[in-house]
């Protein structure tokens, strides 16, 4: 047993630290962080090195155009004032420790021995202060909670406000982002809600896109939905110009995100405004593309087939659902181009379920698990390649929002970072900007004393 351990994480733990004024880190130690990590990592470091990891996520430059290498490299990744520094050769690594060492900074090899080394998860649609209340004021659901999205591997995600914009708004989604991102995640968020007129934080569209620096377009604007507020095409060109030119004026992607519902009229009004107007289509951002039947799958084909993105909810375990995985599988096999689809969790949004009379059936609730979930069922259950099942929540939704850093494991992106045990990808470690967010549950406080050297 204690072998076992001892072979998985020979963690050594450096020298007294000399240069307390110097880090660069805002480690677990500091007062004013929430967590209470165990040694070593409770304590600062100027360097960090996941050694013997098969790592994903690399990115290439072929065509001009970042894309995912197929193949794991054996790769060590050295992290640094919360940037990866260097994706190093193992053969280099020990001569580079001891060098570091040797200039007496601080530095703290983890060995992850085999196990699966990718990108922090990119979620584009979580419901951060909460959302729902379609069954009344008790149905609302809870504020997502750090813990949660830690243990889902999520690093980078978007809050979103939801159906109801009147008692919640958008000055506490933002609060909460920030509050968010204080506590090692990376956080943006969209303005608006179901409905237009949209609310926004101060004024206008343009405004808050422009102005204020988390919010990179609008959404969920609901279409084709019974809550939706049924925009009229012209309202609809009018927003999405204003999105565009806010988002070429402040460098952003500028794009609203919609929500599909089930009706018959799909998205024929986005279609219209393509062929009526030069609005290019990447500022149409679909989302629930997977879970309203058929006829909206198809619609999704068509969609990414001309170059439009579509977000995918991750199947909900409660529901017993399998939508999403399905299609995946269905475009996979059909060589369609999944560059252009990312998966997303809802997290903490509501799932109700309706009759055909519009009659609630079910109520419960997304949880930020599930974009991982989705990896795990791809891979596990679909033999998927593991660079091919990540893609849809780091390198995807990334490129195509043009997040900065995130999305892939290369020298100078985020230290954004989660590796996942080989058997069952279930998440050890994450690591967001650097910040050990979550260590495996097996590693304890006395265990270290015994195994650090
Ligand atoms: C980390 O924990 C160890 C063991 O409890 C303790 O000796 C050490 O002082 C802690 N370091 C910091 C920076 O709190
Ligand atoms: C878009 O234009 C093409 C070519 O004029 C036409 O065939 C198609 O029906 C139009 N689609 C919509 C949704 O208006
Ligand atoms: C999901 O599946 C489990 C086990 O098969 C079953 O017990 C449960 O009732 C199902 N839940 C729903 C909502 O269908
Ligand atoms: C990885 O998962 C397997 C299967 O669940 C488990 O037996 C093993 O202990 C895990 N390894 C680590 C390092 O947690
Ligand atoms: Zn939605």
């Amino acid at each position: 047993m204690w072998n076992l351990f001892y072979i998985f994480v020979f963690i050594i733990t450096s020298g007294s630290g000399a240069f307390e004024d110097n880090r660069p880190y805002k480690q677990p130690n500091d007062p004013s962080t929430r967590f209470q990590s165990p040694p070593p990592f409770n304590e600062s470091y100027q360097f960090i090195v996941l050694t013997g990891g098969k790592v994903y996520g690399l990115p290439t430059n072929s065509n001009s155009e970042t894309e995912y290498t197929c193949t794991p490299e054996r790769k060590d990744v050295v992290i640094a004032s919360g940037k990866i520094l260097s994706i190093m050769d193992p053969s280099k690594t020990t001569a580079f420790i001891d060098s570091i060492r040797d200039s007496k900074l601080t530095i703290l090899p983890i060995s992850v021995q085999d196990h699966i080394v990718i990108p922090g998860l990119v979620d584009v649609h979580v419901h951060a202060i909460g959302g729902g209340g379609e069954q009344g004021p008790y149905s609302r659901t809870p504020e997502s909670r750090l813990s949660q999205l830690i243990n889902g591997g999520l690093t980078t995600i978007v809050g979103i406000l939801g159906t109801d914009g009147v008692t919640r708004s958008l000055s506490s989604l933002l609060q909460k982002m920030k509050s968010l991102q204080h506590d090692g995640l990376t956080t943006w968020m969209w303005t608006g809600s179901y409905r237009i007129p949209i609310v926004t934080l101060t004024g206008s569209l343009q405004q808050d896109v422009l102005l204020i620096d988390k919010i990179i377009g609008a959404g969920e604007l609901a279409l084709s939905d019974h809550r939706s507020s049924w925009p009229s095409k012209d309202e609809l060109k009018q927003l999405l110009s204003d999105v565009r030119v806010a988002g070429m004026l402040s460098g952003k992607a500028g794009v609203i995100h919609f929500h599909m519902g089930s009706a018959p009229t799909k998205i024929d009004l986005l279609w219209q405004i393509l062929n009526e107007t030069t609005i290019p289509i990447q500022h149409m951002y679909l989302t629930h593309m997977s879970s309203r039947g058929d006829a909206l799958i198809e619609e999704a084909k068509k969609w990414i087939q001309v170059g439009g993105m579509c977000d995918f909810t991750a199947d909900a375990d409660v529901l017993n659902e399998t939508a999403t995985v399905e299609t995946l599988n269905k475009f996979r096999a059909e060589k369609l181009p999944l560059k252009q689809i990312s998966v997303s969790s809802d997290a903490y949004g509501s799932f109700p379920e309706y009759d055909s009379s519009g009659r609630l059936v079910s109520y419960s609730m997304g949880l930020p698990d599930l974009t991982l979930k989705t990896i795990q069922n791809l891979v596990l259950k679909y033999s998927w390649p593991i660079a091919e099942a990540i893609q849809f929540s780091t390198s995807n939704p990334a490129t195509y929002l043009n997040l900065k850093g995130k999305g892939f494991l290369g020298e100078g992106y985020d230290a954004d970072v989660l590796v996942l045990n080989e058997t069952d990808l279930t998440p050890l470690y994450v690591i967001g900007r650097g910040q050990i967010l979550k260590t495996p549950t097996w590693v304890k406080h006395d265990m270290f004393e015994q195994f650090s050297g």
